[in-house]
């Protein structure tokens, strides 16, 4: 393996979701960095169907009050990834809209992003919505797929290992075979 495909790899190895951070503040270039990689993020038909709000300081503490685990509320900053549906390409076929796939695509590359920086993420789904979108402002014609927070990791945390399902229950070839 060569050296950059080494790197490539060991970042994806090094991500794992943290769910406790030191409260050292993220350097604005790091920040705008991990941002950049949201902003070059693929798309279905290029529709960029999504909006990054960015909670650091005053902003973050009051988003605080969403999260059920307080050891997000360390974390410096907060993203929360909203989609736009009514942007979003549609496969005409069924009608899937898929604003939050490209969301999704956005905020997997942030985080990888983050991680090479050094820092530790957590993706979000579980938070009190209603007092997400009234703190944020969004609109009803927007989701929030996700949060997530960056951070430096505390002293003496560990990434724990990987529990993932047998690698042959995931993966076909040819055709789907049901277990
Ligand atoms: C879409 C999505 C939503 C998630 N929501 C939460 C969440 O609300 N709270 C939480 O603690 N972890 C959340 N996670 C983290 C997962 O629990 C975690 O990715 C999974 O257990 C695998 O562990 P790893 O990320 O450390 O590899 C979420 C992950 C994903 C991809």
């Amino acid at each position: 393996m060569n050296k950059e495909l080494d790197n490539f790899y060991s970042i994806l190895q090094k991500r794992y979701s943290v769910r406790k951070y030191s409260t050292k503040p993220v350097p604005k270039e790091m920040l705008d960095r991990i941002l950049a990689v949201g902003h070059e993020a693929a798309s279905a038909a290029n529709r960029q169907p999504w909006a990054f709000i960015i909670c650091e300081g005053e902003s973050k503490k009051a988003l605080d009050e969403v999260f059920y685990r307080d050891g997000f509320k360390d974390a410096p900053v907060a993203i929360a990834a909203l989609s736009k549906p009514d942007e979003a390409w549609e496969r005409r076929q069924d009608g899937s809209n898929y604003a939050c796939v490209d969301v999704t695509i956005a905020v997997t590359e942030m985080i990888l992003a983050a991680t090479a920086e050094g820092l530790g993420t957590c993706w979000i789904a579980a938070f009190d919505l209603d007092k997400a979108k009234d703190i944020l402002n969004v609109p009803d014609n927007m989701d929030i797929v996700t949060l997530f927070t960056l951070g430096f990791l505390p002293d003496g945390e560990k990434q724990p290992e990987r529990n993932r399902k047998p690698i042959e229950d995931i993966i076909f070839k040819g055709k789907y075979k049901g277990r």
